[in-house]
């Protein structure tokens, strides 16, 4: 790892919708802590994209280099990544963390981490042998009502809690979104159980 006096690399694969939060705050806010090092996308057209916009909101920096997906280990060394931010589709996140991870990368990846059981061992067994980092983006836990509801309970609000009844209603606009794009096929996703009620299972915890 880099010391905490240098920038470290950080490198995001997957140029979809959620990597714009990551790209931008890589860019603009922690670019004093991080160097936006590559991109890398099975579309290149997305690389482009995310470039015009981090132009658009530092003009004079210079663009993101882009990678193909079949060149990501090559991004790895040719741009001394330290941190990979995995932004792919469910499916192939397994493949990157660990890819990362072996290149002596740190990890943070979207959720879910993984799809299924035995990418899950994989990916643990890599990040032991390893010794490096995956965190997994469970933003949820810093929506302010979560927070407030686990500082109450930890404060013994309701007493010692026996049991737990969740539930979460999907809105016809942000529900529906899970039957229209790849996250409906489990192939991509692993189901809306695991795709989505990842951060539930998160919150209860
Ligand atoms: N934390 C949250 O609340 C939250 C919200 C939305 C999405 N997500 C997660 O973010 C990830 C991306 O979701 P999205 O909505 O941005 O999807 P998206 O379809 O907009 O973006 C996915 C990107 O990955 C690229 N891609 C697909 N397969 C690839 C491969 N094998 N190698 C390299 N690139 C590949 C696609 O070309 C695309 O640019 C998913 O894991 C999703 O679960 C998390």
């Amino acid at each position: 790892m880099a010391p905490d006096t240098a920038r470290r690399r950080a490198a995001v694969v997957g140029l979809g919708a959620r990597a714009r939060l990551f790209a931008q705050a890589l860019a603009g806010p922690y670019a004093d802590r991080f160097e936006l090092a590559g991109f890398c996308d099975v579309n290149s057209r997305r690389m482009t994209v995310h470039n015009a916009w981090i132009a658009d909101a530092r003009p004079g920096r210079p663009p993101v280099p882009a990678y193909a997906a079949e060149d990501f280990d090559e991004m790895l060394r040719r741009d001394r990544v330290d941190l990979v931010v995995v932004c792919t589709v469910d499916r192939s996140h397994d493949d990157y963390i660990v890819r990362a991870l072996e290149a002596g990368c740190d990890v943070v990846t979207e959720k879910p981490m993984t799809t299924d059981a035995d990418r899950a061992r994989r990916i643990l067994e890599t990040q032991r042998r390893t010794g490096r980092e995956v965190r997994v983006a469970f933003n949820y836990r810093y929506n302010p009502a979560h927070s407030a509801v686990r500082e109450l309970i930890a404060d013994g609000a309701i007493g010692e809690v026996g049991s737990v009844h969740f539930e979460w209603l999907l809105d016809l606009r942000h529900g529906a979104d899970y039957f229209r794009r790849w996250h409906r096929d489990k192939a991509n996703s692993g189901g809306l159980m695991v795709h989505k009620s990842t951060h539930h299972f998160d919150l209860v915890n």
